[in-house]
């Protein structure tokens, strides 16, 4: 991990870190047993610009300083429940393409100068993913998507919020994932 992105995170672990080493270690323990897909790959670098990656962590946290509910976590071991190391990226994708529909883009008034920059960033990522596919079913995966969708639709505006708040743990779990 690039020292700059150490110290972002580093000072995001008072309210991320139970998050963060979650996905950590789920994604260390799942080890890489089957070939990803080419297409759900994402290129290290994205990852490695420390402008964009201050940005997207400083719009976490003004979200989540407006996130009281503390017991909700979307971003999570849950996420990932029954899905293959090898799916997750394709799983991330889902998450990713909800995020800009259904969260950033109502509430792309708010939390500036940040979302102005971030969004484009992850429309970038997101569109880098268009092919991404797995082979079979995927409803095992839509299951877990469809449940973090639902919980954000239920908390309405707060739900948004989280989801917002929770950007730097989509971030890493991206890369964790595409990479
Ligand atoms: C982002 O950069 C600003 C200064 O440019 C700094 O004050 C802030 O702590 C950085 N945020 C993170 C999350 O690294
Ligand atoms: C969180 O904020 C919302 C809206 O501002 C408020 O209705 C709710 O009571 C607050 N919840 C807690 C646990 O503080
Ligand atoms: C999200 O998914 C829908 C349906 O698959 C697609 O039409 C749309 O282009 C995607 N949007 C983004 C931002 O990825």
């Amino acid at each position: 991990m690039a020292t700059v992105q150490k110290s972002v995170i580093a000072s995001f672990m008072g309210t991320l870190a139970a998050g963060c080493l979650l996905l950590i270690a789920l994604l260390v323990q799942e080890g890489a047993a089957v070939p990803i897909s080419s297409h759900c790959r994402l290129d290290k670098a994205n990852f490695q610009q420390p402008y964009i990656t201050n940005r997207t962590f400083m719009l976490a946290k003004e979200a989540s300083l407006a996130d009281n509910n503390t017991d909700v976590r979307l971003i999570g071991e849950k996420l990932f429940h029954g899905v293959h190391m090898s799916e997750h990226c394709y799983l991330m994708k889902q998450v990713l393409n909800f995020t800009l529909v259904e969260v950033l883009l109502p509430q792309s008034d708010r939390f500036q100068p940040y979302m102005q920059e971030v969004v484009p960033f992850l429309d970038r990522l997101s569109n880098k993913l268009s092919q991404c596919h797995i082979q079979g079913n995927d409803q095992h995966i839509q299951t877990n998507v469809q449940k973090l969708k639902d919980t954000v639709k239920k908390l309405g505006e707060i739900g948004e919020i989280k989801a917002i708040g929770e950007l730097g743990l989509l971030f890493m779990a991206l890369r964790n994932a595409c990479v």
